[in-house]
This record gives C-alpha cells, structure tokens and sequence, in this order.
C-alpha cells in the first residue's frame, strides 16, 4: 500500500499520570501503528477514553509521542504544517470575523488574500450551503451553520491531509447527513486524506474506506469498507452496509 500518515510503534503518556489514576499503566496510546494511504479516508471509532483524541493531536503534530515516530510524506512531523487542516468538535470560530474572514484565516494569518482565495471562500461556503451568509459573524449562526464554517476553514487551503474529532458530535441526524455528503464530495475533489472520529458506527461505515476501532490505547480491529462510491443514502439500508456495522459493534464490544 502506499503510504501518506505513518505512526509507527507510537507510545505516549500524558506528563504526570501515576499508575494511581489508571486501571492499567500510564500509557495512553500504546506501540501503536497506523497507516493511511493518499485520499483514503479513515475513521477511528472507539469507546469514550480510550485514547482517540490523543493518537489524533500525534498524527497531526500538537503532541509528540514518547517512542516511535509519525511521519506524513515521509517527513517527520514535529508539530502542525500547512499540508494539514483541522476540524474540532467545537468550531472556534472567531466572533469577531465575519464568516468569509473565518474561512481566510488561515491564509491572511501567513500573508494577504488573492482575489482567487476570495473567489475560493465564496465557492466552498456555498457547496456547504451557506450561501447569503457570508457576512454574517459567528454568533448570527446555528451551531451547523457554524461547523460548516470550520469545515470551509479547514479546506480553504485544500490541505492534503484532514483531521476531524467528532466534526458532527453536535448536530441533528438530517444536518448530519448533508454534511458527511457534502465532506465527501468536497475531499473527493481534492483528493484529501482525512482521519476522522466519530463515536457513530453508521457514519463511520458510511464515509470511511478503512475503519480503526480503537481500544484502551491499542487498534483492536480494522474494517476496509468496500462499499461502492460515490455513497449514496439508500446504502444505509443494505444488507452489506449493516453488515459492516455489525462487525464494528462487535469489535467495539470486544467480541471479535
Ligand atoms: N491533557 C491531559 N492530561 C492528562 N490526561 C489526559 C489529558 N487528555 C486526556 N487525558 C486522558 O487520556 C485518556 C484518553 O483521552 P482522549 O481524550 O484521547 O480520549 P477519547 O478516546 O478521545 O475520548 P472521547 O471519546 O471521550 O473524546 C483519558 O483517560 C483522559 O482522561
Ligand atoms: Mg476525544
């Protein structure tokens, strides 16, 4: 397989935990390994704790593991770079920006705004379906308006590779679903990798090409979705795509 994110034998524990704290030990992420191919698209699904946001922040850079090395193209990573775009559960969007200057963020923090950039915001707030409010600020928004937002922001520098925690933790089942086509659709054309949590095993089935089911800091099961693209909703209710999710659930309660 090719390879684009590489964590291999990454070990982390969090700066002052004693074995007191833990049922275990103080690892958080264990000697674990994963990797993702260029515009494969990776779910991590797994019981609350168990160390999904951690091994994501050690992939994307924000924590540096203890032993073992992540590298993306080959290159070490050794902290956020611009070929890489986040999405977190809470949108963190600035109030005081409107929301097309929310989208240029990135780029206005590293230089001016070209016409083209312009254009570009402009083009990914209407494929999310924010058309007429691109002047609006933040707080005149619903909260999947605003995560809309993010994910724009996340894109507007078509990063090669995506890290999402939990994008649409907040968000009702119809939103939800407009959005995981809309994503999909959008890293299809930018032919993005994306690592994205969920604690949703049907949405994880839905977007993913490869699914991780992540247990007390170890990757207890993986799932390669061979359902057919571009996903459409009537998949959800077939026999193959059930199927996939029964075995996730079962890797997830430890059955497998
Ligand atoms: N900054 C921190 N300092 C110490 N321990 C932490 C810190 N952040 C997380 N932990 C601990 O590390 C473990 C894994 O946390 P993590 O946030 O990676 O879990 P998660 O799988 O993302 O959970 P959730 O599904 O609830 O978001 C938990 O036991 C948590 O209490
Ligand atoms: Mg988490």
């Amino acid at each position: 397989m090719k390879r684009f994110l590489d964590l291999n034998a990454v070990r982390y524990a969090y700066p002052g935990r004693s074995n007191a704290d833990l049922d275990v030990d103080k690892d958080v992420v264990h000697s674990l390994s994963l990797h993702i191919a260029p515009g494969d698209f990776h779910c991590l699904i797994g019981r609350s704790g168990c160390g999904k946001t951690t091994l994501l922040k050690l992939a994307a850079g924000l924590l540096q593991p203890q032993a073992g090395a992540v590298t993306l193209q080959e290159e070490p990573v050794t902290g956020p770079n611009p070929d890489m775009g986040f999405v977190l559960q809470t949108p963190t969007l600035l109030e005081w920006l409107t929301v097309r200057d929310n989208v240029l963020l990135p780029i206005t923090l590293h230089g001016k705004v070209q016409a083209a950039q312009h254009d570009k915001a402009n083009e990914l707030l209407d494929q999310l379906g924010l058309n007429g409010l691109h002047s609006r600020y933040p707080q005149q928004l619903s909260g999947g308006q605003q995560s809309r937002v993010a994910i724009a922001r996340a894109l507007i520098t078509a990063p090669p590779m995506l890290f999402m925690d939990e994008p649409f933790a907040s968000l009702d089942a119809i939103t939800r679903s407009e959005l995981q086509q809309d994503l999909l659709a959008l890293c299809q054309s930018q032919g993005t990798s994306v690592l994205f949590i969920t604690h949703d095993i049907a949405e994880a089935v839905y977007l993913a090409n490869h699914v991780s089911v992540m247990h007390a800091g170890t990757i207890c099961h993986q799932l390669a979705i061979h359902l057919p693209h571009p996903r459409q909703p009537a998949l959800r209710y077939t026999t193959d795509f059930n199927a996939c999710c029964a075995e996730l659930r079962q890797a997830m309660d430890g059955k497998l």
